[in-house]
């Protein structure tokens, strides 16, 4: 990670640059496996200005973005879900910038505004494996896999889990 990066809150002022860099990133990412115009319908309803905006106000949400230099670089937000699961709903940093050390700091600062829950977790595409290996090397494990993702019921999913607290899970994803 560049030393003139930074991890803050997510602004409003920061919602139209916020969202071309999930957009940017989704085609990026799932292009290959979900194909381009599928890619667009979704981002168009998960990743709509309204939404990234309301997300800013919910107190059942943690937005954080990365930044260098003015542009943002990365994004992650934590959603504390109504039967009380709270999950990682977005990790992204944007391509040019991937493996320098963003995502893991993104999770971190998320990580650490998680001071009364257990556990934490988060959904990725089967086929995703680059993330998988990620979340693995940060302490996620393999909970069960789903047959949707989302509202996209055709998207083979796994659920991952990590505690925050001293105990551990032996699943493997593989
Ligand atoms: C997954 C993602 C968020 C990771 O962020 P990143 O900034 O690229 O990753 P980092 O540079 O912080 O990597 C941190 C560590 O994980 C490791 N790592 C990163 N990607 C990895 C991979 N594909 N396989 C194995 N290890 C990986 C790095 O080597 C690094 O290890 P270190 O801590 O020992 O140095 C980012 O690559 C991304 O946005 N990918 C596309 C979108 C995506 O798939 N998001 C997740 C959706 S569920």
């Amino acid at each position: 990670m560049d030393s003139k990066t930074v991890i803050r809150p997510t602004e409003p002022k920061d919602i139209a640059a916020l969202r071309r860099l999930i957009v940017t990133t989704w085609h990026d990412t799932y292009d290959d496996s979900i194909g381009r115009d599928r890619v667009k319908t979704i981002t168009d309803t998960w990743h709509a200005t309204g939404r990234l905006e309301d997300e800013l106000h919910s107190p059942d949400c943690i937005s954080l973005v990365a930044e260098e230099n003015e542009t943002l670089v990365g994004h992650g937000l934590i959603k504390r879900h109504a039967h009380s699961d709270v999950c990682l709903s977005r990790l992204y940093v944007l391509p040019q910038h991937q493996g320098a050390g963003i995502g893991r700091q993104l999770l971190k600062e998320l990580e650490d505004r998680l001071t009364d829950c257990h556990s934490l977790c988060l959904e990725v595409e089967e086929s995703n494996l680059p993330a998988q290996r990620f979340y693995e090397k940060h302490g996620f494990a393999l909970l069960r896999r789903k047959s949707g993702c989302g509202d996209q019921s055709e998207i083979p999913t796994l659920v991952l889990q990590k505690s925050l607290t001293s105990v551990v899970t032996n699943n493997t994803i593989d």
